[in-house]
């Protein structure tokens, strides 16, 4: 058993980062586990777990399972969870409640709870002591153990928790079976190291870790020579992709590359605006098949609660990127995160977010009220905003998002634009 460690997760060191090749390997044992079998997946956050998923199922698929979208028919239940929100945490929450059910009537269904929620102290002591009936539980830096971990399971019958607090390595060669025949995630970062006051992405993902340029452009030439469209290229940070390796390879040359492999559609997420240099701007401008997207979140209005949440720029540094962005990229559509109720967000603060959203009008923003987590700097701040202010302030939020998102689309009125139709 492994359990996780906060003091661990948030520790920092000089080591290197590893690139495995052939961590992950099919034990004789399980090899044909799963004829016959079904097994049902679901998952919760962002397309870092939407991919993460792809590689489960492709292991599952390996070992010869069927993918099921019926509960009750699933042998294999897996949930590859998110800990971003505390309603992120609920929901999962609540599905326990259901597979329990089933469990009594079943006792042979295996539970698996992957993601990054194990990776959380309180998760993981809570599943050790009132969840036992949960088979298997992993975490964000093991996927790949997967295999061992079932066949373990079913020959000891009993929990078994392996969960890592570790700066973590770069995994390569996990198999993937992916949702779509046209779009695919191509992660080319793993974890973050901008450790801004409320997320706890730095603790459960573990340090930032760039995969190599070599092995990103293989994938995507291999999916283009597939039939594939569009790459996402996924990472917490993806400006920052590079930084951490030895060959001052950036997100410039990465992008520039993979436009060369002529896939017809390059997307990249997330943007930090900390990290974003003009060669960037300049790649992005040049190629047709990198799309004029940003997702660069601006998080709040107010250079206080800016300072307060870590994020290491003001309102005018963000305001200066923004429109060289505008500026440079022809078309650019920008879209945004924003966080309400930080602790104690005045309405002086709230009112500086309406205000730079109604000057720079967003194509679309995603927008939260400030979730405590456990652990962040930010947990140890005193709040006195009522949760029913904080209700009123993204509301009156999200009516102004609509209102800009629906100029946005109104723009495309009676135009025809190329697109991707894919049925399912
Ligand atoms: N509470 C609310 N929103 C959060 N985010 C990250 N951590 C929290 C939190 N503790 C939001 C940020 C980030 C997005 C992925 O989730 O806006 O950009
Ligand atoms: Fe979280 Fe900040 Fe890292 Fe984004 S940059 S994952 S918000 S710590």
């Amino acid at each position: 058993m492994n359990l996780p460690n906060i003091k661990e997760a948030r520790k920092r060191t000089d080591k290197k980062v590893e690139f495995l090749y052939d961590k992950y390997k099919i034990p004789d044992s399980v090899k044909d586990i799963g004829k016959g079998k079904k097994y049902l997946i679901l998952t919760y956050g962002c397309q870092m777990n939407v991919h993460d998923s792809e590689n489960i199922s492709g292991i599952m698929k390996e070992l010869k399972y069927t993918l099921t979208d019926d509960m009750e028919k699933a042998d294999v239940i897996i949930l590859n969870t998110c800990a971003i929100r505390e309603n992120a945490h609920n929901k999962v929450m609540g599905i326990l409640g259901r597979i329990k059910h089933l469990k009594e009537k079943n006792k042979d269904i295996i539970t698996i709870i992957g993601g990054c929620m194990p990776q959380e102290e309180s998760v993981s002591n809570t599943l050790k002591e009132k969840y036992k009936w949960v088979d298997i539980v992993l975490g964000t830096h093991n996927i790949y153990e997967i295999p061992k971990l079932l066949d373990n399971v079913m020959k000891e019958k009993k929990q078994d928790i392996e969960v890592y607090s570790v700066e973590g390595d770069v995994i390569e060669g996990l198999p993937v079976k992916r949702d779509s025949k046209y779009k695919a995630w191509v992660n080319i970062q793993y974890g973050c190291d901008k450790f801004c006051s409320y997320c706890i992405v730095p603790y459960t993902r573990g340090k930032q870790r760039s995969r190599k340029h070599e092995d990103i452009l293989k994938e995507v030439e291999s999916l283009r020579d597939n039939g594939y469209l569009e790459v996402t290229l996924l990472g917490q940070n993806v400006n920052a992709y590079g930084k951490d390796l030895e060959d001052n390879y950036t997100l410039a040359e990465l992008l520039s590359d993979t436009a060369k492999t002529g896939i017809k559609r390059i997307r990249f997420v997330t943007s930090h605006p900390w990290d974003f240099t003009d060669e960037m701007i300049d790649v992005i401008a040049k190629y047709d098949n990198i799309m004029p997207y940003i997702h660069l979140p601006i998080q709040s209005g107010s250079d206080d609660i800016l300072k307060k949440m870590n994020r290491k720029y003001n309102i005018k540094e963000y305001k200066t990127l923004f429109y060289k962005l505008k500026k440079k990229i022809p078309n650019v559509s920008i879209t945004t995160d924003i966080i309400v109720g930080f602790p104690n967000e005045s309405d002086e603060d709230f009112e500086k977010t309406i205000d730079i959203y109604n000057e720079l009008k967003f194509d679309l923003a995603y927008t939260f009220i400030y979730s405590k987590r456990e652990g962040t700097p930010a947990a140890k701040l005193k709040d006195d905003i009522s949760l029913e202010v904080k209700e009123e302030r993204l509301q009156r939020l999200n009516s102004i998002v609509n209102k800009y998102a629906k100029e946005a689309n109104m723009k495309y009125l009676n135009k025809v634009v190329p697109d991707t139709i894919e049925s399912l």
